[in-house]
């Protein structure tokens, strides 16, 4: 893999006789993007940078043994919700490897992954973010304990955004809390294609808190996988117009963020949605995610925001589920709108209610 000289550092390495055996484990959230990336090139660069508010309650939970291996590269057991998965082992196995020229020490270990997330796999919400960035927290975490660097807050979590990127472009904006942009962004010194960057300094408070309520519309699997659907960006006539507007959506969506405009922040996070939608349905093949309760949703809040005034927006991801946006000052109001309106749309798996989150944390 091509790793920026930076990261790389062939002394993270353990004398042979010195090889640890211990636990170590973390909790890192998903994260949902009101700008959206959607187009890469290699290696998990964005055409575009986004902006996304990372969740509270839906997050993974992962505890690593690690211990000596013998066979000279990353040695793998992965259990995911306590039943041992190839698919996971031999995906996160390969990962490891990839990342010899930036942690040269995991190829000394025999790693045990033990892993569950808080929201039903099936509810579509992007694992990636939260499955990638534990693991990116708990490679540093080891870094931190076993080499003496990275001890600084800013440089650790800098280097566990550049690796979660490299594992799934979104998790890189996973963690951290609050708002966290991924991307190069005019006038946004900080800000890289390489890592996640918060910007939370100068956001209006309404946005500190946030509501995100997921109404499961449907508990089927993702149709589109995120690797076919970033693929398909490179040949869609409309991908560079849609890379362009995502950089003036962004700015203009930080500005109303910083000035608490919730009307502008409805329009631009509401159009950033259906574009993402008209990218696949614009793409060949095309794919169309939404579902007639997708659009049965929508259409009861642009209703209900007419009729009651109140700042309820909505966003969606790459499948049908509707993600519910307002602040928590109005969340009495919200619940009863989906208790006498939209219940009747969900699957059997409701809906998760979730806000603006902390950040990863550890917990071993
Ligand atoms: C629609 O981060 O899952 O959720 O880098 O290939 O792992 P990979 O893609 P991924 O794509 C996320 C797409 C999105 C928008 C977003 O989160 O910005």
């Amino acid at each position: 893999m091509n790793v920026e000289p930076h990261y790389q550092n062939i002394d993270l390495k353990f004398a042979d006789t010195e090889i640890p055996s211990g636990k170590t484990g973390w909790r890192s959230p998903s994260n949902i993007a009101l700008v959206k990336y959607w187009g890469k090139k290699p290696v998990q660069i964005p055409q575009n940078p986004s902006i996304s508010f990372t969740l509270s309650n839906s997050y993974s939970e992962t505890e690593v043994s690690y211990s000596p291996a013998s066979s000279g590269k990353p040695e793998m057991e992965f259990y995911f919700d306590g039943q041992r998965n190839p698919a996971f082992e031999e995906k996160t196995a390969k990962f490891f490897q990839s990342l010899s020229a930036i942690f040269p020490f995991v190829n000394q270990l025999r790693f045990v992954i033990r892993s569950k997330n808080t929201f039903p796999h099936s509810a579509g919400i992007a694992s990636s973010a939260s499955g990638m960035s534990v693991l990116a927290m708990v490679l540093c975490d080891m870094e931190r304990q076993f080499f003496g660097t990275l001890q600084n807050d800013e440089d650790f979590r800098r280097k566990a955004s550049y690796m979660a990127r490299l594992g799934s472009g979104s998790a890189s904006r996973s963690v951290y809390g609050g708002v966290v942009i991924w991307g190069e962004t005019k006038n946004e010194p900080g800000t890289s294609d390489f890592y996640g960057f918060p910007v939370n300094d100068r956001i209006h408070e309404i946005f500190s808190d946030y509501q995100d309520t997921i109404l499961l519309v449907d508990a089927g699997e993702k149709k589109v996988s995120s690797r076919v659907g970033h693929g398909l960006m490179n040949s869609n006539p409309y991908a560079g117009e849609r890379f362009k507007q995502a950089h003036e959506n962004l700015s203009e969506l930080l500005q109303a963020m910083r000035d608490g405009d919730t009307t502008t922040f409805i329009r631009i996070t509401e159009s950033e949605a259906l574009t993402l939608h008209a990218m696949m349905m614009t793409s060949q093949p095309y794919f169309l995610l939404m579902k007639p309760n997708t659009l049965q949703i929508i259409q009861r809040i642009f209703a209900f925001r007419e009729k009651t005034g109140l700042p309820v927006s909505f966003t969606l991801d790459a499948g049908p589920n509707v993600h519910m946006l307002y602040p928590a000052a109005i969340k009495v109001e919200v619940k009863q709108f989906i208790e006498d309106e939209l219940v009747s749309f969900l699957s059997p798996l409701g809906f998760i209610d979730d806000e603006v989150g902390k950040g990863p944390e550890k917990i071993l």
